[in-house]
């Protein structure tokens, strides 16, 4: 269910018989959806019409297919009128402020390097001189503290109650790991539960002012992707795969996905798609050479570039030193930072 919709049902009813000349969408000044669940705050023009406007509310949106709870809570203030004409949406998707550009990095399976990708994605783009955020959103296995060297720390809040983000090789970094009591905590959290604490670990954080915000997304197209879709405005998404058959199997589910959702493709990484012989120098294309330009040929998509398989990249991301930053030298950084100059091209 999107927001759009949701208002669109909303406009149509109109309040006279409470003596208002607002339509309900006019009331409207937040609305999250968290999977089957809406979240709304409504300006209460008038004291004692909370009992009634509830029950429009819900009249109205337990209505639309796919909704089965609805929260309604009131401010006294009015919603603010700037954004949009009278009876117009006053948004669809929310930005995340102060972040100029979101992006999901997300993957069909989970293992093909997409945390590894993700975090030496946003230290390439940090070199580069933007300013970097990196939220681990992956709930089922949040990796990001590992590959950055902050196993065990915990976030802080402030006296708003947002999150403050910890900060390492100049990033501000942000894990599901961070709250849970010990790593081997399994991730118990399901549905609505899940999609709270991820719109809050987006919306309630003092980020900063950001040029870029990199989201390692779950492996897979579950609730994950689509409360983000619902909720938030994303430049695009970043799809990561190996060459291997399987994986690009799942990768077109998560490539169309994406789009079914109306969140742009801005390309396709290819990791783990060669190895470079220490000795000679040369490449051997192990799992088959040429698949993944293939695929994104057949998307329409673009390849924004291939990471070597190396031992150094696994070694560094255990040791909490990804190789971006531990040996920008290398090949492995060399390719990091000509596909963060890829996608850099969308930030003008
Ligand atoms: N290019 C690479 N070369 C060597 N090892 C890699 C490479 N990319 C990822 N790995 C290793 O593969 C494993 C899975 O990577 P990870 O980023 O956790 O995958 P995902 O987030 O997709 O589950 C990790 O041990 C990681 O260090
Ligand atoms: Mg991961």
């Amino acid at each position: 269910m999107a927001v759009k919709e949701i208002m669109d049902a909303l406009r149509d009813e109109k309040l006279e018989d409470l003596g208002l000349k607002e339509n309900l969408a006019q009331l409207v000044k937040d609305v999250k959806v968290i999977g089957k669940e809406i979240d709304l705050l409504l300006y209460l023009p008038k004291a004692g019409l909370e009992d009634a406007l509830r029950e429009r509310v819900r009249r109205v949106l337990l209505g639309l297919s796919d909704i089965e709870r609805v929260n309604v809570s009131f401010s006294g203030s009015p919603p603010p009128r700037s954004q949009a004409p009278v009876g117009q949406p006053a948004f669809a998707k929310r930005p995340v402020p102060g972040v100029k550009h979101l992006i999901a990095i997300g993957s069909g399976k989970g293992g093909v390097g997409k945390s590894t990708v993700a975090a030496n994605l946003a230290l390439a783009l940090s070199r580069l001189g933007y300013r970097v955020g990196l939220l681990d959103a992956d709930v089922y296995g949040p990796s990001i503290p590992t590959i950055l060297g902050l196993k065990g720390e915990r976030v802080l809040v402030n006296e708003q109650n947002r999150l403050l983000p910890l900060e390492k090789f100049g990033l501000k970094v942000l894990s599901i790991g961070f709250m849970l009591p010990s790593e081997d905590t399994p991730v118990i959290w399901r549905g609505p539960m899940l999609m709270k604490a991820l719109t809050q670990f987006l919306f309630d954080v003092e980020w900063g002012e950001l040029d870029v915000l990199l989201l390692d997304l779950p492996p897979g197209t579950g609730d994950v992707q689509l409360t983000l879709a619902q909720n938030v405005e994303l430049t695009g998404a970043v799809v990561v795969t190996t060459p291997q058959d399987v994986a690009l199997a799942d990768v077109r589910k998560a490539t169309t996905m994406f789009r079914e959702v109306q969140i742009p493709v801005l390309g396709v990484i290819e990791n783990m798609a060669y190895f470079v012989c220490p000795d000679s120098g040369e490449r051997y294309y192990i799992f088959g050479r040429g698949k993944t330009a293939e695929f994104a040929s057949a998307y329409g998509i673009r390849v924004l570039g291939s990471i070597p398989i190396d031992p150094e990249v696994s070694e560094r991301s255990d040791r909490g030193e990804p190789v971006v930053v531990g040996n920008p030298e290398s090949e492995t950084a060399k390719a990091f930072l000509s596909i963060a100059r890829l996608l850099a091209q969308n930030f003008s």
